[in-house]
């Protein structure tokens, strides 16, 4: 049996599991069983493939943050992102469909066993497969929604692209506080014009990025953010798992990842060895991206964990 085929069964049983334990709140839809469809070979993913791996049903932040942005909704919305405007659109619901898991997983009462459950890594196999296009829209989806403090952390710190896509200038960030034991993170933390939303740019290049993301520091911050606000979910935007060492690194810092699979285009044995690198007991979300069919076949959501 292969990796994947013995995480899909994992995942079958930790979601029925969580199922038959958890209390699911009304608006949650559960996790359904995903089909054991075998992997391998180096053929591109598409929605059907999706649906067969995984079927989707599948704070108060008291810091007082340095900056306020302001997000431009109109521009977002132009370009498919959740907005407050656009609470039936297509995009709306199809983030209300892949957060319901995630949510569940960090606060339900069926929530997981590990630590920093609330700290969630989207990430995936290569470049340019809509990492930072999820990450916003997930972190947006929730913010709106839900009850919850969202930190947007963009830790793709050799890469950076949050601050670009949300059209708001560079300033300091998660490399100035990694590299800079004299910061504190309360300073670096931006308020948005979402009340419930804060984002942690990425902040100055530095020669040393990839390497600060691996360091005992931000092993701390990590559990730090985990910690001090333990209803507020994190979302780090990450670099993609086969290209990069310190993708797989950060993935030992949380206790979920999402993980973007582009329709037609991620190859299945690219995923594959992507899945590998990540520990087993992990709670893992795929979601197909770029798909162009209907809501309902564009995303698929399913997890395995321990
Ligand atoms: N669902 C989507 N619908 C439309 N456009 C999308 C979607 N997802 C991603 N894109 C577009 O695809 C491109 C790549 O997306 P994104 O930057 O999110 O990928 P990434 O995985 O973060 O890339 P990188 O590896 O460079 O960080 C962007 O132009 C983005 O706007
Ligand atoms: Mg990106």
């Amino acid at each position: 049996m292969s990796t994947i085929e013995r995480a899909i069964e994992k995942m079958a049983h930790a979601a029925k599991t969580r199922q038959e334990d958890a209390v699911v709140p009304e608006d949650a839809s559960p996790i359904v069983t995903p089909v054991t469809a075998p992997l391998g070979g180096d053929v591109p993913l598409g929605s059907d493939d999706l649906a067969n791996i995984a079927d989707g049903a599948a704070a108060q932040e008291q810091d007082a943050a340095s900056s306020r942005i302001q997000l431009n909704f109109e521009h977002m919305a132009s370009v498919g992102m959740v907005t407050p405007d656009a609470e039936r659109s297509q995009v709306s619901e199809e983030y209300r469909h892949i957060k319901r898991p995630l949510l569940l997983n960090a606060f339900g009462e069926g929530a997981l066993p590990q630590s920093n459950r609330n700290l969630i890594m989207v990430t995936s196999a290569r470049p340019n497969e809509g990492k930072t296009f999820t990450a916003i829209n997930l972190a947006l989806s929730i913010a709106l929604e839900r009850d919850r403090t969202v930190l947007l952390v963009d830790a793709d710190v050799a890469k950076p692209s949050v601050a670009r896509v949300l059209d708001f200038p560079g300033t300091a960030g998660l490399v100035d506080f990694l590299a800079d034991h004299d910061r504190r993170l309360a300073d670096l933390i931006l308020q948005t014009n979402l009340p419930k939303l804060r984002i942690l740019p990425s902040g100055r290049r530095h020669s040393h990025s990839t390497e600060l993301l691996g360091s005992d520091t931000m092993q701390s911050l990590a559990q730090e953010l985990a910690e001090r606000y333990p209803d507020r979910i994190v979302i780090l935007d990450s670099p993609p798992l086969l290209a990069t060492s310190e993708a797989a690194v950060l993935a030992g810092l949380v206790g979920q990842v999402v993980m973007v699979v582009e329709a037609e285009h991620t190859k299945r044995d690219e995923l594959q060895e992507a899945l590998a690198l990540l520990k087993p007991e992990i709670y893992v979300g795929l979601v197909l991206n770029k798909s162009d069919r209907p809501f309902g076949a564009d995303y698929y959501y399913g997890s395995y964990g321990p």
